[in-house]
């Protein structure tokens, strides 16, 4: 698959068990079905990002390469959610799924970007400090299963510049 091979597009119930399977597989506390299923429906500050491959016959061995959840609450967008199946990682996903988030964020209002991660999750860290996101503070032992420091990021305000490149298509909610 070519990079930029993707689309970006909003999420519904009926990716549930994909998403979820890719949960469980990119993370050691992944979130639960039900945790997933509120974030699709029922919160209203909720938006959903999923990447599927562009091609059908990709689509039909993997419909969910990658996707991101997080919320618009007034002035501020907080990124909860991220993750891209490891044989698609290293072309650029990740980086599609914030750039949407974030530009949508900024034609919402919002300003600021927040987020917590593993302080040993580096690969999240560079991601972030690439669209300019700075470590505000750590709260320690934040995490479970195992446990560990939370890092606290920040981009204040949201300049969404070329390390956004939106990859292919896009369609937001
Ligand atoms: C973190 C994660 C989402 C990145 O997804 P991805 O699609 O591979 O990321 P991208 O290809 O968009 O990478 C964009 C930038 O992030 C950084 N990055 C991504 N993976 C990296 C790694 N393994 N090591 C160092 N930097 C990395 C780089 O700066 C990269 O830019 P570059 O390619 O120009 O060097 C993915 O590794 C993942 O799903 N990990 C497991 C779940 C997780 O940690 N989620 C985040 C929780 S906060």
């Amino acid at each position: 698959m070519m990079p930029h091979d993707w689309t970006i597009g909003a999420a519904n119930l009926e990716s549930l068990s994909e998403i979820l399977a890719v949960e469980e597989a990119c993370f050691s506390a992944p979130w639960t079905r039900k945790m997933l299923e509120g974030e699709l429906s029922g919160n209203p500050f909720a938006h959903f990002l999923v990447a599927r491959p562009r091609r059908v016959e990709e689509a039909s061995k993997q419909a969910i390469l990658g996707y991101l959840c997080y919320w618009i609450v007034f002035e501020e967008v907080r990124l909860m959610n991220l993750a891209v199946i490891e044989s698609m990682r290293h072309r650029g996903i990740a980086r599609s799924l914030v750039s949407t988030a974030l530009q949508t964020g900024v034609s919402q209002s919002a300003h600021r970007a927040v987020l917590e991660v593993r302080a040993s999750n580096r690969a999240a860290q560079a991601l972030y400090q690439g669209f300019g996101f700075s470590q505000t503070a750590v709260r320690p032992k934040y995490y479970t299963n195992p446990v560990e420091d939370a890092v606290l990021m920040e981009l204040d305000p949201i300049v969404v510049g070329d390390a956004g490149s939106t990859g292919g298509h896009t369609s937001l909610r």
